[in-house]
C-alpha cells in the first residue's frame, strides 16, 4: 500500500472534518475552538494496548484541561462499539473517560490524516482492510499541526511524553526559548538562537553560555 500524496507536516493546517463520535457528531474545528487539541488514533476497539492507552489518557484529562488541551481519540469502529468499550476502559483503568472518540469504521479521518497502517499486515480488520496506527497530532489554537508522533499497533504510547511535549511547545511559545533533551518543566531551557547575548542579558539575567551556541537559563516561576 502506498501513502497518499496530501502529506501533513509540522506547520500544516489540521484538515477539518465532520464525524460521529462517542459524544455525538462534531465539526472538528468547532470542537477545537480556540484551544489546543490532541487527536490520537487507535487501531481497534476492545484491543489490549488501546485499552491501556485510553485509560491512561482518561486519567490525565484534568492535566490536559489545565493546559487548555482538548483530547479526541479515534478508532476504526462505530459509536455503539465505542460506548461499550469505554465501559471496559473505565472498569480496567479506574478512569472516567469523558473526551470524544471518533467513530471511523470507514477510515475516512484515518486517511485524511494518513494514520493508516502501511507495514503491519496483521493490523487489519475481518475484511483484511488496514486499521489505523497510533498517531498523535498536537494542534495549536491557530489549528496548526505542531507535533506528530506515529507508533506501530504493537507499541503503546507514553502519556508523560505527550504531556511533556505540550509543555515544551507552550513554554516555547510564551518565552523565546527551546527545550533540551529530556527537559521537563522546572529544568533549565535554551535561549533561542535568534536572541543575541545583549538581549539575553536583559530577558534572561541568569543565562550562562556553555558554548556560544548553547546558552542555558532557568525560567522564573510564574
Ligand atoms: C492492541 O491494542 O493491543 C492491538 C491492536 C491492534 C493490533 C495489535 C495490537
Amino acid at each position: 500500500m502506498t501513502a497518499p500524496s496530501g502529506t501533513l507536516r509540522l506547520g500544516s493546517i489540521a484538515p477539518n472534518f465532520q464525524a460521529d463520535t462517542s459524544n455525538g457528531p462534531i465539526d472538528f474545528h468547532e470542537f477545537l475552538g480556540n484551544s489546543w487539541g490532541i487527536l490520537f488514533s487507535h487501531p481497534d476497539d476492545f484491543t489490549p494496548v488501546c485499552t491501556t492507552e485510553l485509560g491512561a489518557f482518561a486519567k490525565l484529562e484534568d492535566e490536559f484541561a489545565k493546559r487548555d488541551v482538548k483530547l479526541i481519540g479515534l478508532s476504526a469502529n462505530d459509536t455503539s462499539s465505542h460506548h461499550a468499550w469505554i465501559k471496559d476502559i473505565n472498569e480496567v483503568a479506574g478512569s472516567n473517560l469523558t473526551f470524544p472518540i471518533i467513530a471511523d469504521p470507514e477510515r475516512k479521518v484515518a486517511h485524511l490524516y494518513d494514520m493508516v497502517d502501511y507495514q503491519d499486515t496483521t493490523n487489519v480488520d475481518k475484511k483484511g482492510i488496514a486499521f489505523t496506527i497510533r498517531s498523535v497530532f498536537i494542534i495549536d489554537p491557530k489549528k496548526t499541526i505542531r507535533l506528530i508522533m506515529a507508533y506501530p499497533a504493537s507499541t503503546g504510547r507514553n502519556t508523560a511524553e505527550v504531556l511533556r511535549v505540550v509543555d515544551s511547545l507552550q513554554t516555547g511559545d510564551k518565552h523565546r526559548i527551546t527545550t533540551p533533551i529530556n527537559w521537563t518543566p522546572g529544568d533549565d531551557v535554551i535561549v533561542h538562537p535568534s536572541v543575541s547575548d545583549e538581549e539575553a542579558k536583559t530577558i534572561f539575567p541568569k543565562f550562562r553560555a556553555v558554548k556560544p551556541y548553547l546558552r542555558l537559563t532557568p525560567l522564573e516561576k510564574e
